[in-house]
């Protein structure tokens, strides 16, 4: 393996296959993103490598993807575990016309295109566990974790980080989080190829981020509600100290989840995670 600038490379690694992203990308068709990949073996953190891309100026569609991250973040300041060869960590820049308020449709836009890839290679049906969870079989085999650079008037940029379990055997995941975690191996009963999945993520990405500019959320919104699989039960929010108890309602214009409180009131959740409650 040879390493060029901050661990960019060309990767020759004795028994383990990186992406091949050159056939990929010479067979993609995108309407709206002009896909280049920043292909990395390894990086702390591929949001972290996108951010700085972009507040240096990279064009809608430039991704960063790497082999393996040292520090993958996930949401609520978690880690996202990220071992070498066998799953996808990516991270889309994308410059949307949307005031800063409609920011959170991007996470929802690239949980339908993430639901509607994860789809093809398992049998079991995904869903969504809000805002930006895909579970299949109730555990958690992808996640998201969109940041946002805003103005008064505009969205500057968003990073979607897209970290999917591909081919991570289940004896190998650590022990924090082998019992909720999955991977598309483990529910196919076979490898998947990580450039198949990442080909049909970017068709997807492309197909609902232009529904979104030329539809808007409206159209968006149902296909998102079709794979949420909470709506009408009781759950519990957590958010950091507080607790909520309530049914799921779904989500508003701006991807809030709305929960409807014991005594009949209405709560907007903006960030949190969300249990199902089955008493
Ligand atoms: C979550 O479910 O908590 C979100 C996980 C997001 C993980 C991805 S992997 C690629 C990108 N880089 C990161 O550091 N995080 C995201």
């Amino acid at each position: 393996m040879t390493a060029n600038d901050a661990g960019k490379t060309i990767v020759r690694c004795d028994g383990a296959l990186p992406l091949q992203l050159e056939p990929l990308q010479s067979g993609l068709v995108c309407q709206r993103l002009s896909v280049k990949f920043h292909h990395y073996f390894a990086i702390d953190s591929t949001n972290t490598r996108a951010r700085q891309l972009a507040e240096d100026g990279a064009r809608e569609g430039e991704i960063v993807i790497a082999e393996q991250q040292t520090r993958g973040r996930g949401r609520l300041g978690r880690i996202w575990v990220s071992p070498p060869f066998v799953n996808l960590y990516l991270s889309v820049v994308l410059r949307p016309e949307l005031p800063p308020v409609h920011a959170p449709q991007m996470t929802l836009m690239a949980a339908v295109a993430l639901a509607d890839t994860v789809a093809c290679f398992t049998p079991d049906p995904p869903a969504i566990k809000w805002p930006n969870d895909i579970l299949v079989r109730g555990k958690k085999l992808a996640g998201i974790l969109t940041e946002s650079s805003v103005s008064a008037e505009r969205i500057n940029y968003v990073i979607l980080g897209i970290g999917v379990n591909i081919n991570f055997a289940h004896a190998l995941m650590p022990e924090a989080i082998r019992g909720r975690a999955t991977s598309l191996m483990e529910c196919a009963g076979e490898t998947v190829s990580r450039e198949a999945f990442l080909g049909r993520l970017i068709q997807h990405l492309d197909r609902c981020y232009g529904i979104l500019g030329e539809a808007g959320f409206d159209r968006i919104a149902p296909r998102w509600e079709a794979y949420f699989n909470l709506r009408g039960q009781r759950v519990r929010v957590e958010m950091g100290d507080e607790t909520l108890a309530g049914v799921a309602k779904g989500i508003d214009s701006n991807g809030a989840l709305i929960v409807e409180g014991e005594r009949g009131q209405f709560h907007r959740i903006l960030a949190g995670d969300v249990v199902p409650l089955t008493d």
